[in-house]
């Protein structure tokens, strides 16, 4: 297994090009089940969730040919062999629960595993298939799988969420778009991911409103095109990469980042002493006076602050000046770079669902290992700020949904490098 190795002290001083977005490309992918004719995802991510999804979908008949080193998916299911995704693949990755949805919509019958809990909660999908029963779908749980169909197609219905779930909002409004009938999803999620698999859909023919709000409506439609669609930026991946100057210093600028998919992240970075600036390029980030002030934050569903940026932001706290309080409301399990961090000589109090952070002047280098992917580069991005050289072990994690990171912090001036552990 790989290491990565940080020296930290550089500030850092220069450009990082953002990807597109893992998360939507990992719902955008199992659309394509949606049509017969071709789909292709542009600007899509080189990594290893992706490949994951592309297996799972060749394993189901779909033509999937990977271009220009992974950027460019050109995908075609035009004759299903299979409708049943496989415990091997879905253990991995649970987002093959996205299959679900789409299977039904299409051919009435689909076996997925469920997927299982993983480091950061129990993860269940109750959600799903609630909401796949409520468009007519006959769910059956035995031996770990979901064994679903839809005798005569699914028909549109009402779905009300009684919380905010990104996976079986995507879920629904895909096997929604060729339900018979209307559609309504209340307590949608609003995520930006969710905007573009919307704009996907709508490419290849899709009757959708309201998208971005909580309140989504559809028009199911007989059947869907083809269609070209470049995969929005990784709102995660650039939140985390604006933490990099805050943390160790300089400037940076985020090629392609946008504000508007931030939500409130860039709020408590302007509180917290960072100035976030909008350039033609992307964001530009840096300390506004040289030092960082401890903020409180609270993770939210879209809109609000993202729990998959919240392990970067403790991190920060961790070198800020005061006391931050941070809350996760979303996962159970999620403060698990905690420990790690105070490794480091972070001074973090945890209990149940609240982190209390104590800035310190200075982290110190040390052996840390990651646990899940933002944990992973939660641990690297303290690397950056600490006093000698920090190892992160297990980055198997991180690979899952951070494209080529140390050359991309190398490319603004970190001293980091990727080592080959025995
Ligand atoms: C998506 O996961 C993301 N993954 C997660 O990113 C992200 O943290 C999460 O949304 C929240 O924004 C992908 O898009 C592939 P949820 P998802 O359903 O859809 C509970 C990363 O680091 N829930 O919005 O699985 C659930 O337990 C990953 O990139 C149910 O109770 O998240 C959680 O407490 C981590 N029943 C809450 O809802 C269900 O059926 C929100 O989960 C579904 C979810």
């Amino acid at each position: 297994m790989d290491s990565i190795v940080v020296t930290g002290g550089n500030e850092l001083k220069g450009q990082i090009p953002i990807a597109g977005a893992k998360n939507a490309c990992l719902t955008l992918m199992p659309a394509t089940l949606l049509s017969e004719e071709p789909l292709t995802l542009t600007n899509a991510p080189r990594l290893s969730d992706i490949v994951t999804m592309t297996t799972l979908l060749r394993s189901l008949g779909v033509e999937a040919d990977v271009k220009e080193d992974g950027r460019v998916l050109a995908l075609s299911s035009q004759a299903l062999t299979s409708h049943r995704a496989d415990y091997d693949i879905v253990r991995k990755m649970r987002a093959s629960i996205l299959v679900l949805g789409p299977l039904l919509a299409r051919d009435g019958v689909a076996e997925v595993s469920l997927p299982g809990g993983c480091a950061i909660g129990a993860r269940p999908v109750d959600l799903h298939l609630r909401a796949l029963e409520a468009l007519g779908a006959e769910l059956d749980l035995r031996d770990g799988y979901v064994h679903a169909k839809a005798p005569g197609g699914l028909k549109g219905g009402r779905v009300e969420f009684p919380l905010v779930s990104v996976g079986a909002t995507e879920n629904v409004l895909m096997a929604a778009t060729l339900a018979k009938g209307t559609t309504t999803i209340e307590n949608a999620a609003r995520e930006p991911e969710i905007v573009d698999l919307a704009d996907c859909l709508r490419r290849m023919g899709a009757q959708i409103e309201g998208d971005g709000t909580s309140s989504i409506t559809v028009q199911g439609v007989d059947r869907l095109g083809g269609a070209s669609h470049p995969v929005v930026t990784d709102r995660i991946e650039l939140g985390t990469y604006m933490l990099a100057p805050a943390i160790a210093g300089g400037e940076v600028e985020c090629l392609g980042g946008r504000i508007d998919l931030l939500g409130a992240f860039c709020e408590r970075l302007d509180a917290a002493g960072v100035s976030v600036e909008e350039t033609s390029n992307g964001i530009k980030v840096a300390r506004r006076n040289g030092h960082v002030r401890a903020v409180d934050v609270t993770t939210a569903p879209y809109p609000g602050f993202p729990t998959d940026l919240q392990a970067q932001m403790m991190a920060l706290m961790c070198v800020a000046e005061g006391i931050s309080t941070l809350h996760e409301t979303i996962f159970e399990n999620r403060f698990m770079h905690a420990p790690e961090l105070s490794r480091m000589g972070a001074r973090i109090y945890v209990q149940g669902g609240t982190a209390r952070v104590t800035g310190v002047e200075k982290l110190r280098g040390a052996r840390v290992m990651a646990t899940d992917l933002r944990a992973s580069v939660s641990l690297i991005l303290a690397g950056l700020a600490a006093e000698g050289t920090t190892q992160v072990s297990r980055v198997y994690h991180l690979d899952r949904g951070y494209e080529q990171v140390e050359q991309k912090l190398r490319g603004v001036g970190a001293q980091i490098e990727r080592v080959q552990e025995p």
